[in-house]
């Protein structure tokens, strides 16, 4: 029995010596102290020694027991911190390094400068409207004093679809229409009105045949240019600078009288001459002008007591002379990097 034991001790040291893995360690495990196991049977032998003999034999099975128990609890750990180890290497990050870069994104461009102008305008009691884009020749021409077969049509011709019903509005001025006709006796009206427009254009770098403008309405009793002078004067401070100056020239526009371009100087050159003002000094920026008695009076207000002025930007022009955008199909395209470099708005 005593070489029995030593036998045992031997062998299994050597076989957990060898073992690599822990499903190994509980087979070696089964194999001495499960139910049929080396050691396990030597408790059947015992019962075959004498009295005298079971007490030191039974202890020394005990020791192999717990010999065994330890040598495979040691040899686990050990499995278990090479296993760890192995791990840490493989899951190993260098904090050190620096982190990747991600792109939290920015409103789209237009959306932003529609937005700050939007809030100019709330600040000053304005109300923010929108109107369709399918409209109707009504509203986009014939109420704005553009009868059918006005020659200033044609520089809008645009996309029919019904008949000569119903058309992709050319102009946001529809909106100042719709915004009368539906508060008669609200005034005053005080609207700026943001949305899509289209026009039948070539596209090249200035021109699209989808793009956005920015309408403004104000009707109320006794309004003169010099209120629109004034409101001309606090926008373009607003986008470009208290440096900046304004000028009205002399236009036409069939739903304005008079009706006028709106012009800034050049904020690039301060007035030198270069290729953003053409050399001219100024820059035009949109048109606006007094609310036509014709437009008014379609509307069901009486021009001799209400007056207004109305006025157009076009929002890309803006933004490509704020941010220095050269072509206008940068906007319809998915560079993103046009809006994430512009975090100033
Ligand atoms: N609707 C004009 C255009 O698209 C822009 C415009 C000019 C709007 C004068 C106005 C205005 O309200 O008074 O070219």
């Amino acid at each position: 029995m005593e070489k029995d034991i030593s036998k045992i001790k031997e062998s299994v040291t050597k076989e957990v010596a060898k073992t690599k893995t822990i499903l190994d360690l509980n087979n070696i495990k089964t194999s001495y102290l499960g139910k049929k196991g080396s050691v396990t049977k030597l408790y059947e032998k015992l019962k075959e020694a004498s009295a005298k003999e079971k007490k030191s034999l039974g202890k020394d099975i005990n020791d192999v027991k717990t010999f065994i128990n330890e040598l495979l609890k040691t040899k686990a750990q050990e499995i278990n911190n090479s296993l760890l180890e192995e791990r840490l290497k493989r899951e190993a990050i260098d904090v050190t390094l620096p982190g990747l870069t991600i792109n939290n994104g920015s409103p789209n461009i237009l959306e932003a400068l529609i937005e700050n102008l939007e809030e100019l305008f709330i600040s000053m009691g304005y109300d923010v409207v929108e109107g369709p884009e399918i409209e109707k020749d009504l509203y986009n021409f014939e109420l704005l004093n553009l009868p059918i077969g006005h020659p200033a049509r044609v520089a809008q011709d645009t996309f029919y679809t019904k008949g000569e019903e119903l058309l992709l509005r050319s102009q946001t001025s529809p909106v100042q229409i719709r915004t009368m006709l539906a508060n008669k006796d609200k005034t005053p009206i005080r609207i700026i009105c943001p949305g899509k427009v289209y026009r039948r254009d070539d596209d090249d770098a200035t021109h699209s045949h989808e793009f956005t403008q920015m309408e403004g309405l104000l009707v109320d009793k006794r309004i003169t240019m010099a209120d629109l002078k004034g409101t001309f004067d606090l926008i373009t401070h607003h986008l470009f600078g208290n440096d900046v100056k304004t000028r009205f020239r002399s236009s036409f526009y069939p739903f304005t009288e008079p009706s006028v371009e709106l012009d800034i100087s050049c904020f690039n050159c301060k007035q030198k001459g270069c290729h953003i003002c053409k050399q001219t000094g100024w820059i035009t920026i949109g048109g606006a002008g007094m609310v036509h008695p014709n437009v008014l009076r379609n509307c069901g207000y009486d021009p001799e007591e209400m007056s207004g002025f109305a006025f157009g930007f076009g929002v890309e022009r803006l933004a490509m002379l704020k941010y220095e955008i050269e072509d206008i199909r940068t906007f319809y395209t998915n560079d993103l990097r046009i809006d994430v470099d512009r975090r100033d708005m």
